[in-house]
């Protein structure tokens, strides 16, 4: 059992928990992930490892309550535990030695950006982070991201930092030059977006993809995805992918398969459900 230390509500649909995994706090690499069962017969959920104490034997899970499951998960209050935690799970992220990186998250994808710009940051790389969402209440992780770099924060509405999305600043970092590497983390049309404005400028871009994932070991097939015209599973081979092989319409479509079945989970509520399906 994986005991619940603190519980920290980041935006109106996205909450962190700091949970005890002190073998996990200890090992974990930057942008590996874990699966979590809740309990007994619970859905398996991929989440990101956000942050970790190797002292205090914690790890931070950011999760968005968008579906039953997750909303179960959210719902559990420090004192409470979590029976299953697997991994760390995944490739750890391609870390660049020197020069200028720029990390841009959106939404809650700024969690996932988040240890990356960690990485780069104490391996003494120059971390600019490009952080969006919807509006001000949306926004996370930019004390944690401020503390490794410059910050600039877009948010849809303009109702902080500037207007707009993160890829209309990142076009304009991106021209005046200097940028070695590009990270995206966000919904998959603001990856596709970051990745057509790094392409013609020939700007490595590692993207995180979030397929649905099942069992995370490469055996269901589950997270599938396209990259440069052959097949890899994000659990396994991922999640972390050059952005430019990356076959987006392949992964938002994938991403729609199972909305029905998501659905109906949420309207169902009965112990035991099994038709939620699983996303980070
Ligand atoms: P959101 O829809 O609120 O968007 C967040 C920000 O992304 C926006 O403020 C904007 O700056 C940018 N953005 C959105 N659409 C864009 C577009 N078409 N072009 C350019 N920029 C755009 O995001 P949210 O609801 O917080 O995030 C949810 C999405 O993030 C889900 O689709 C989820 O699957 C994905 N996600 C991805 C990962 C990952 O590892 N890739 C991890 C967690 C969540
Ligand atoms: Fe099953 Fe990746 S989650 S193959």
């Amino acid at each position: 059992m994986h005991a619940i230390i603190a519980k920290t509500q980041l935006s109106p649909n996205v909450t962190r928990l700091d949970v005890c995994a002190p073998r996990i706090a200890e090992i974990r690499q930057a942008g590996q992930f874990v699966i979590v069962r809740r309990g007994e017969g619970a859905e398996r959920i991929p989440l990101t490892i956000a942050d970790s104490d190797p002292v205090a034997g914690t790890i931070a899970l950011v999760i968005q309550a968008v579906g039953k499951s997750t909303r179960e998960l959210v719902a559990l209050e420090p004192g409470q535990a979590i029976q299953d935690i697997a991994g760390p799970l995944g490739h750890p992220t391609e870390v660049i030695r020197q020069g200028h990186a720029l990390c841009i998250g959106g939404g809650v994808g700024t969690a996932v950006a988040h240890p990356i710009a960690q990485a780069l940051s104490r391996g003494g790389v120059q971390v600019t982070s490009i952080i969006g969402g919807r509006s001000k209440e949306w926004v996370i992780f930019e004390t944690e991201l401020r503390q490794l770099g410059a910050v600039v924060v877009c948010t849809d509405d303009g109702s902080y930092g500037r207007k707009g999305f993160v890829t209309q600043a990142a076009a304009e970092l991106l021209a005046a030059g200097g940028i070695g590497i590009v990270y995206a983390v966000g919904p998959v049309p603001m990856m596709r977006a970051v990745a057509a404005l790094t392409r013609p400028a020939g700007v490595r871009t590692i993207v995180s993809l979030n397929p649905l994932m099942v069992d995370g070991t490469g055996m269901c097939g589950g997270c599938r995805v396209n990259v440069g015209g052959k097949v890899f599973f994000a659990c396994v081979d991922g999640p972390e992918f050059d952005g430019h092989a990356v076959d987006f319409d392949l992964l938002a479509d994938r991403q729609t398969t199972y909305r029905e079945f998501e659905q109906t989970a949420n309207s169902c509520g009965a112990d035991g459900c099994r038709v939620g399906l699983n996303h980070r």
